[in-house]
Formats: C-alpha cells, structure tokens, sequence
C-alpha cells in the first residue's frame, strides 16, 4: 500500500470511528516540507489521534534545550550537576514501562506464515481495527511531534528513511541522539520520496484541564508492524524500543523484511542484523572489521568498545579496537562480493548497570557529558549511580523516587533498575571507528555469535564452513536477561539473537543467509570466517571462569590469526577450537586448567543440547532448509561416533 492510500484508508477508519477532521489551520506544515504525501498522512494521523497541537522537530540543539527544559519543568527529566555531567539529564519511567514488550509486539504480515512461529501474529484487518479504536483521540491534550529520521547516513544509497510521530517529548529527544534526525532529512526526501510511517503514542489522552504524570503511558501496550506496507504502530510504552521506533522496530524488523524483499533486485539481497560492528587494527597496523551478535544485555557495549590488554603489544605496538556500532548492522554485498556492514544507529541506547571504569572505561567516558539516564539513581549532589559503577554512596534516591541506602541494597532493592539506560550520541565516544559514518561501510572478516550459557557451549568454536556456522547461529541458546520484560535466566533459543527482532519467518531468515552464502561462494566472494563464542561458563560456585572483557581480546585475536591462515586450533565435533596453547597468554595468568573448564565438551551435555536443537527445528518446521537437518544429522553422527 503507499502512503497515500495508507492515508485515506486511515481517515477512513478516522470517519467510522467519529474522529474529526484536524483543521488545515493547526497543521502548519513547514514550507521547506515539499512532500504532500508526507503532510497528508500527518494530517490524518492527527485527525485519528486528535492532538492539541503539532510540532514539526527541526532536530536543532535549540529545540532539543527547549524539550529537554519542558521535561524538567513537567518533571519528566531532572537536570544533572552541571559541574559532574554537564549537559545531562535523568528520566524516570513508571515502574510498569521498564522494557521491550515482547509479548505485546506482532508481525502483521498478510499470511500468518509469513510472521512465522516466533513471532506473535493477527491478521492486519483485524490489528487495524484494534488499533485504530485505540489511537482514536489518544493523543488529546498533547503535542503531535513529525519527526524525520535517517537509518544510516543522510543520503547515503543504503539509508533508509523514517518519520516517526509521537506524543513524547522523551521520543523525540532520545531519537536525536540515536539516529540522524531533523530538517535534512526532508531535503533528501524531495516531493515523492520513500519513508516508513511511524506512530507513536503513550496512550494516555488528557481531558481538559487534567494534570499530567510525569511518565505517561498506558497498560494497553501495542507495538505493531506491518511489513508489506512497511508500517509501524506502538501504543501505551514511553521506554526504549517500544518508543524509539528508529531502533528494533524500524532498523530490524522491517528492515530485515526489507533485506529478502530486496534479493528480487540484485539476486542477494542484504541483511539487518542485531550486531555491534567493530575495527580491530593489529599491532602490524592491518585493518579488520568484525560483527557480532548477542542476545540483549549480553556485554555487547562492553565487546563494542574494549580495550585490548596493553601486554599483548607486540614490538611496543598493542591491538586497538575502534566501534563502527554498538546493536544493530545492516550489511550487503558489495561489488568485490565481499559483505559491508553499516550501523544504521547514530547513538548508543545502552544497559548501565554493571558498567564502570575498570569494565567499560571507554563507556564510561563516553557518558560525562550529554547523556540522557533513564532508571538509574540520583546521588545527593546530582549525578547518577547504579549497581556497578562503583562503591555505593551513602545515600541515593532509587529509580522510583524513593529513598535509598546501601543497606537497601543488601536487602535486595536495587537503587538502579537492571535494565536502566543510558542514550548518547555515538560522536561522545572516544573510540569511534574513523570509518562509522562512511556510507559505503566497511568489509565484514567475521561474523561472531555469542549467547549467555553457564555450561554447554565452548568458549570459542570456528564454523567448518558456512552452512555449519549458519547452523551455529540458528540454534543460538542463551539465558533471558532483563532488557525484556518476563522470567530472567531461563535458557531460551535465540537464532542469530534476532528472536526478538526478526520481521519475518524465522525459517526464511535462515534461508536467505544461505542463499546469499551460496551466492557469494558461487562468485569467488572471499566469505567471513564464522564464530561462535561464550564469554559465561561459570565454575562448581556459580561464578564466571573467563574474565571476559578486554581479556576477549585474545579470542579475537586467534579468530583473525586463523582468518589469516596462521593460527592453529582442534578439530572437533562442532567445529574448530583453539588449544591452551594457541591463545596468547601474555599478561594473564589463567591456568590451562580452567581454561579446560571453559572449552570442555560434554556428551552427555551435547546430547541433551540436541535435543533442544530438534525442539527448535520441530517449532521452524515450516520452510526449515533442508541444509540445517542435514547438518544436524552430521554433528549427531560425529558426536555419537
Ligand atoms: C537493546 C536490546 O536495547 O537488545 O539493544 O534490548
Ligand atoms: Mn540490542
């Protein structure tokens, strides 16, 4: 559908539901705006939603400064201590809108097969009445903000575009930071070109004269996205990627329909996948780049920006590893058949707990200045803390509201919320990849694939070929964390970490990473290496085995060692591991014997993995490419041989 139909197809519904036409008076669309589709849907999400007013955001400093001012005055944001975190400010949600909503997200494809069994699913008529009942009149008493955004660089060939409306000021805010948005974008849309249309609102009308809360949002939360038309709706969350519809609404699922969609046009395709993008420059001074992908709030943000171990420097050179992205990578052949990756994101929505100086300093740094916190605590001289960051202040206020003391903490009240966040531009960080905002991208050596396992899974294991590691990241396992609401720890299946995020058919997502593989073979492509690492084994106490962090370095390193042919490493059932004494050890006393404990195999274990595998594969029978069964059927042959 396009937009223009998408529009009266909307005012339709806006007449059956009784809604009103909103008078051309209050539209006042800017004249630099030349898109009159662009208005007319504006004009008719505003006639569903009915709000008191639209603005236009320009994405300027000036505008930011004035909501963020708004927000401190309605009591939405605090403004930090300027002399501790200048330019910086503090949100509190309610404590009912603290995450992703996965069981309130959808995949309204036409044919409920097309969403897949992942994914939840209601046929688009049906979703649409839902919807426009709930949208009628939700935004009465707000403001309406148009705000144009860009996935990837402005005008780049691989950029996407996106207008998102909302009634938050703290969308429209966060979105400054984390993608490219504002009046520009328009000059790269001229009259008649393409955007995904987004809305967005916290659900909670206000009648007349009614005070606002600080949080508004609604316990009715929709996040819906249409992938043939290319839409987005969410309903009733103010938080993160129900809110922020740039990020996994936009930048993964239904760019990732769009990717396959998109194999009709080259024979490829591309790819959108939830994974940070790193360079890694060796002591030699030769340039790699690596993605990978982990489920959420698995130490992405830690691997995106680590700090090699000064001992591995190798005549007085060390490793440096620079950021290119932090969650999300679209990648696509290029025209040497080697895969580039861009990061769509132009700002980091990051976990803050658990991060401090010795873990993530370039995280840390990244965060002096600038920075919205969202559900971390406020110290007594204005700035913030969460569990992590270091010893515990005497006294805090908790992420809600309430006085807090280190006491408390060990009573088990956490003074941060454990999917707390912090949103910063990605120029704050200072190891930005000199290469992160170049439109062409940059050339992918690895893929990596990681999961949260405290037993089972190897630290790190070479895919034999593409198939196999294909394989490998489609029976991903990895226990929850909290960046989604429900139980936490639970082992979950996790293909490609995208459960969450895949706008399509689990099955075919799996299919189009082996055609576009066996595409790229089938040129000559020289193919990433593909890799299967888990940082999380934990000992008869329960606790980590492997440092993790800057220590992760060293797998890397052997990872891009064997890339280039030199590094060594035992074959075994799932693939190729390194032994003690092919990891560069310099600088870390780890004994081979735990290192025995992170990198054993167990049958038994093994065993009963498969199984799981094959409950996976029972659950993605519909369209499961043969080539996955067949290798199933090898591993289990070679592990019972
Ligand atoms: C994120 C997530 O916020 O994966 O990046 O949940
Ligand atoms: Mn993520």
């Amino acid at each position: 559908m396009s937009i223009q139909s998408l529009a009266s197809a909307v005012l339709k519904d806006t007449h059956s539901t009784g809604g009103t036409a909103f008078p051309a008076s209050k539209l006042q669309a800017p004249a630099y705006i030349k898109h009159a589709r662009l208005i007319e849907w504006v004009a008719s999400i505003a006639a569903l939603t009915q709000p008191d007013r639209i603005e236009w955001s320009d994405g300027s400093e000036a505008e930011y400064n004035r909501l963020c001012a708004a927000m401190v005055e309605a009591g939405t944001l605090k403004k930090l201590n300027e002399a501790k975190r200048p330019n910086s400010y503090l949100a509190w949600s309610d404590p009912s809108d603290v995450a992703r909503v996965e069981d309130r997200t959808y995949i309204c494809s036409a044919k409920k097969e097309d969403a897949g069994p992942t994914n939840n699913w209601v046929a688009p008529a049906e979703m649409r009445g839902t919807l426009n009942g709930l949208f009628a009149g939700c935004m009465r008493g707000r403001t309406m903000y148009v705000i144009p955004f860009s996935m990837g660089p402005l005008g780049s060939p691989i950029a996407q575009i996106g207008v998102e409306l909302s009634d938050s000021p703290y969308v429209v805010v966060n979105m400054k930071m984390m993608t490219r948005m504002g009046r520009a974008v328009y000059d790269v849309l001229g009259s008649d070109g393409e955007f995904v249309p987004c809305v967005h609102t916290v659900g909670k009308p206000l009648a007349a004269g009614e005070q606002d809360v600080a949080w508004p949002c609604n316990p009715t939360k929709y996040i819906v996205h249409y992938p043939e038309t290319r839409e987005i709706w969410s309903f009733g969350s103010g938080y993160g990627g129900n809110a922020l519809l740039g990020k996994k609404c936009f930048a993964l699922r239904i760019a990732s329909t769009m990717g396959r969609q998109d194999v009709s046009k080259n024979g490829l395709g591309w790819l959108a996948e939830h994974m940070l993008i790193l360079g890694v420059t060796s002591p030699a001074g030769k340039k790699y780049h690596v993605a990978a992908a982990f489920p959420s709030a698995c130490g992405k943000t830690n691997f995106a920006m680590l700090i090699p171990p000064a001992a591995m420097a190798e005549n007085g050179k060390g490793w440096q590893v620079s950021t290119v992205g932090d969650d999300i990578a679209w990648i696509k052949p290029g025209a040497d058949g080697r895969l580039y990756a861009i990061n769509p994101e132009a700002g980091y929505f990051g976990v803050a707990p658990g991060t401090n100086e010795q873990t993530n300093f370039n995280c840390m740094a990244s965060l002096n200045a600038n920075a919205i916190f969202t559900n971390v605590a406020l110290t007594d001289d204005g700035d913030v803390w969460w569990e992590g960051m270091g010893p515990a202040p005497a006294h805090l206020i908790d992420w809600q509201g309430q006085d807090w003391t280190p006491e408390a903490g060990k009573a088990g009240r956490k003074a941060a919320h454990p999917n707390a966040r912090f949103t910063v531009s990605a120029t704050q960080n200072p190891v930005l990849d000199s290469e992160w905002d170049n439109p062409a991208g940059v050339p992918i050596d690895a893929f990596i694939f990681g999961g949260r396992r405290s037993t089972t899974v190897p630290l790190v294991t070479e895919a034999r070929n593409w198939v196999e590691g294909v394989y490998m990241a489609a029976t991903m396992g990895s226990e929850t964390t909290a960046a989604a609401a429900g139980q936490q720890g639970v082992v979950r299946r996790d293909p490609f970490a995208m459960i969450p995020f895949c706008g399509y058919n689990m099955s075919d997502y799996f299919n189009h990473w082996l055609q576009l593989g066996a595409q790229l073979q089938k040129q000559g492509a020289k193919m990433p290496g593909i890799y299967c690492v888990n940082w999380f084994r934990t000992d008869e106490n329960g606790k980590f085995v492997w440092p993790g962090f800057g220590e992760n370095m060293r797998v890397l390193k052997w990872m891009l060692e064997r890339i280039e042919g030199q590094a060594q490493g035992v074959e075994h059932v799932f693939g190729v591991s390194p032994r003690y004494e092919d990891i560069t050890w310099s600088g870390l006393d780890f004994p081979a014997s735990s290192y025995a404990k992170i990198t054993s195999i167990d049958a038994g274990a093994w065993k009963e993995e498969f199984k799981l595998h094959a409950e996976l594969f029972d659950k993605l029978a519909y369209h499961l490419p043969e080539e996955l069964k067949q290798v199933k059927a090898g591993l289990e042959a070679r592990l019972a041989a």
